[in-house]
Formats: structure tokens, C-alpha cells, sequence
């Protein structure tokens, strides 16, 4: 008999950040939950765009998101690293890009796939692997966002970024998930309850 212990391999999921600071905090809060509760059967790794990793600097998460996630890269261009092509040979089950700013939600909708994020995006959809999206900017209206200093800022939600939220759920494989809060039933459906 051996001693040795049976390693069960993990699925893998892709989480994408894109640069968006509102509920930045709570994103971050969400996965760690989320990657601590499912971690006997999913590895979470982190593909920052380079926009977030300033945003993750603003708002001193840098940190405490290497601390939890065994893997975090941030974005060279939109083909280094080359996440786009593990997305297309099914080495995750699926892209999660949460938050979605306005400007990668714009891209997604419009099949643009200029950086890294976007164009993991574009190429996960070609190949029939799904997309979850959680975009800062889901419905038109005033907010009231933080800032890294604490400090509220009115904001309004603008009827154009809505409506590219309306697009990316009308294309095929795209998830559009309302708020961070949202991610956990993914999982859920995924790989089951904790
Ligand atoms: C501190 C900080 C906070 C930001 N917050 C937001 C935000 O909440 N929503 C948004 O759409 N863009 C926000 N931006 C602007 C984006 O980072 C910018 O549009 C960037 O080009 C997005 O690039 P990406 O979509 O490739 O990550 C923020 C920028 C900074 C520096």
C-alpha cells in the first residue's frame, strides 16, 4: 500500500482585473472568499491589465492580492502573456474579467482586442469558452464611488457605457454579472457548493 496521497488537479479559472477603481476593495474581497472557500478544487490566477495594476497601487491592493493569489502577471501587451491562447486550448474553464472598466467593456462589445484582457476575450469567445464580465458602468444612473483616499466621488453612469453592457449580453458565451457579489453563484454552478 502506498502513502503516498492522491493529488486531485485542479480546474483552473482566469480572473482578468481591468482598470477600474469603483468597488476595487470589495472585487478583491469577493475572490479571496471565494478562492479560500472553492480551494480544494479550483486555482484562481490573476491577469492584471496594466491600467489596474496602477489602480491596484492606488488603492494599496497590490499586496494583499500576491499575498492570496499564488499567481498574478500583469499585462505587456495584448499578446504577452500570451492569455488569449491558454484561453483557447481550455487551460481555464472560463475568463472572468471583474471589475470590467468602461473602456475593456466598450472593446468586449465591439470585438476589439487590443490589449490583454480584451483580446483573451475576443479569442476565449472564438472558441466557444465562456465569459463572465462584471462592468463597473452596468446601468445608467449617478453613483457615488470612492477613492483611494476614502473620500466619495459623484459620478455619472453614462448612457453610451450602458449600452455597451446591453450589447456584451446579447453576444454569445458573454456573462454579464450585475455586481462582485454575482461571482459567487458562478462558482457555484461551476464546481458546485462549498
Ligand atoms: C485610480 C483610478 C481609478 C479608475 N477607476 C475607473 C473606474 O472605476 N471605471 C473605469 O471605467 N475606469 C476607471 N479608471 C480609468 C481606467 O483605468 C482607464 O480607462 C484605462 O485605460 C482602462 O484600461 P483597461 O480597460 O485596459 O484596464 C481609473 C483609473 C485610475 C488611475
Amino acid at each position: 500500500m502506498s502513502n503516498e496521497k492522491t493529488e486531485v488537479k485542479k480546474r483552473k479559472v482566469a480572473w482578468g482585473i481591468s482598470g477600474a477603481g469603483d468597488k476595487i476593495q470589495e472585487f478583491v474581497q469577493v475572490m479571496e472568499n471565494i478562492s479560500k472557500d472553492f480551494a480544494d478544487k479550483v486555482e484562481i490566477q490573476v491577469f492584471v491589465s496594466k491600467a489596474a495594476e496602477i489602480v491596484l497601487k492606488y488603492y494599496q491592493l497590490e499586496e494583499n492580492l500576491k499575498r492570496i493569489f499564488p499567481k498574478v502577471v500583469v499585462e505587456i501587451n495584448s499578446n504577452t502573456p500570451f492569455l488569449a491562447a491558454s484561453m483557447q486550448t481550455h487551460k481555464y474553464e472560463f475568463l472572468l474579467i471583474a471589475p470590467a472598466s468602461s473602456n475593456t467593456t466598450a472593446k468586449v462589445a465591439l470585438g476589439i482586442g487590443d490589449t490583454m484582457l480584451t483580446n483573451a476575450a475576443s479569442m476565449s469567445l472564438k472558441a466557444f469558452v465562456p465569459v463572465y464580465m462584471v462592468p463597473t458602468d452596468f446601468e445608467e444612473k449617478t453613483v457615488y464611488t470612492k477613492l483611494p483616499n476614502g473620500k466619495d466621488m459623484k459620478l455619472r453612469i453614462r448612457k453610451e457605457d450602458a449600452e455597451n453592457v446591453r450589447r456584451l449580453e446579447r453576444m454569445e458565451d458573454v456573462h454579464v454579472l450585475s455586481e462582485p457579489q454575482k461571482i459567487r453563484e458562478v462558482f457555484k454552478e461551476w464546481f458546485g457548493q462549498t
